[in-house]
């Protein structure tokens, strides 16, 4: 199969095969030049130049799951829990705004300390003291809290299925399933929710034949936002050891999700960036338009380790605000205006 049949085809259907999307995450050299090239294209051509940026507030360390790659996991007895007060939150996103985001995403570990009213009063607050867009990546909830944080004010939610082979996920997800967490973004949709989903590359025993699969269920799911990070071991998990995931096949899976779903919004994620200095510029040169630079205040961004050598970790936030404005300009691009709603979003009539 030629690399460039396969490119043609993928933008004239906005679909590939398996064994085609195989074909390009083990392509090399040119070949792989010119996948990034044609995303970079479709990436121009369907979202534009605008890189938008979203706050990140992470306002709760604890979880109630054991995830094996993550340094939040509730057996982790060496992890900083800590938890942000409502009004607090409102303060950092009321920040945030000021310094130009025009989305937050509120991210925590599964902790229900925060009720489906406490989220909602959260949501209504921001919301009633700024114009932003707001993101929520809290996990797995029943449908009625669901419904009520959408009916609060909230407009998009972001939840990674992690890895679509049901043995690893049962594996490195204790307590959980696979099933619960199809049906959760799949409510998701049918909220009105924008749909944000994606994967982990490189948890140890996924193949290449795994990660094609990946791309597939993000295009079945037909996701408006698509997160995909490379796993980065933390010491105090079971998979210390491991090896950590390759930013190659990071970015090869980046451009392939701009061909089949164009309008979509990608992140160049933090994960990215930690394993290569120049991984978020890498990202946003092959297919990623979306920045998510977290805005906490200092003494919360340290304890929030889902991973170790997060960058920025050190940095305040007007510090990361200057300095993705620097790179985001210096690729050619600019810094989106407005709330920049993913564009393959579609309302539901
Ligand atoms: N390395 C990289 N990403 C991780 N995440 C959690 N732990 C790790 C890790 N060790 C990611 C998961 C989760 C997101 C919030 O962070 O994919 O969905
Ligand atoms: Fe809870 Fe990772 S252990 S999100």
């Amino acid at each position: 199969m030629k690399i460039k049949n396969i490119l043609e085809k993928a933008c004239a259907k906005n679909n590939l095969t398996k064994d085609e999307i195989k074909v390009l995450l083990e392509a090399e050299d040119e070949d792989k030049d010119l996948l990034f090239k044609t995303a970079d294209r479709v990436r121009k051509e369907h979202v534009g130049d605008e890189v938008f940026l979203r706050g990140l507030i992470e306002f709760s360390s604890y979880c109630k799951n054991d995830c094996f790659y993550c340094g939040l996991r509730r057996s982790n007895n060496q992890a900083q829990r800590y938890r942000m007060q409502e009004d607090e939150i409102v303060e950092v996103a009321k920040r945030a705004y000021q310094m130009g985001y025009h989305t937050v995403v509120l991210q925590s570990g599964e902790d229900m300390f925060y009720t489906k009213d406490r989220m909602c009063s959260i949501i209504k607050k921001i919301k009633e003291n700024v114009d932003v867009a707001i993101t929520l990546s809290i996990g797995e909830r029943s449908y009625d809290e669901y419904k009520a944080f959408k009916d609060a004010g909230a407009d998009r939610f972001l939840m990674r299925f992690e890895t679509s082979n049901e043995k690893l996920y049962r594996q490195y997800h204790p307590g959980m399933s696979f099933e619960k967490r199809i049906e959760c973004l799949k409510w998701f949709k049918n909220l009105g929710y924008e749909l944000g989903t994606g994967f982990l590359i490189g948890l140890p025993g996924q193949t290449i034949d795994d990660l094609a699969q990946d791309i597939i269920l993000v295009k079945e799911l037909d996701a408006d936002m698509i997160g995909i990070g490379p796993f980065i071991p933390h010491p105090q998990t079971p998979l210390k050891d491991a090896k950590e995931g390759s930013v190659d096949l990071t970015l090869k899976s980046i451009a392939i999700l701009r061909l089949l779903i164009p309008d979509a919004n990608i992140p160049a994620t933090t994960a990215l960036g930690t394993l290569d200095p120049l991984g978020r510029q890498k990202g946003l040169m092959c297919g990623a338009n979306i920045v998510m630079p977290n805005v906490n205040n200092l003494k919360y961004k340290l304890k929030y380790e889902l991973y170790p050598g997060k960058i920025c970790i050190n940095e305040d936030a007007t510090k990361c605000r200057g300095c993705i404005e620097s790179i985001i300009v210096s690729l050619g691009r600019k810094v989106g205006q407005g709330k920049g709603q993913s564009r393959h979003y579609k309302r539901a009539a």
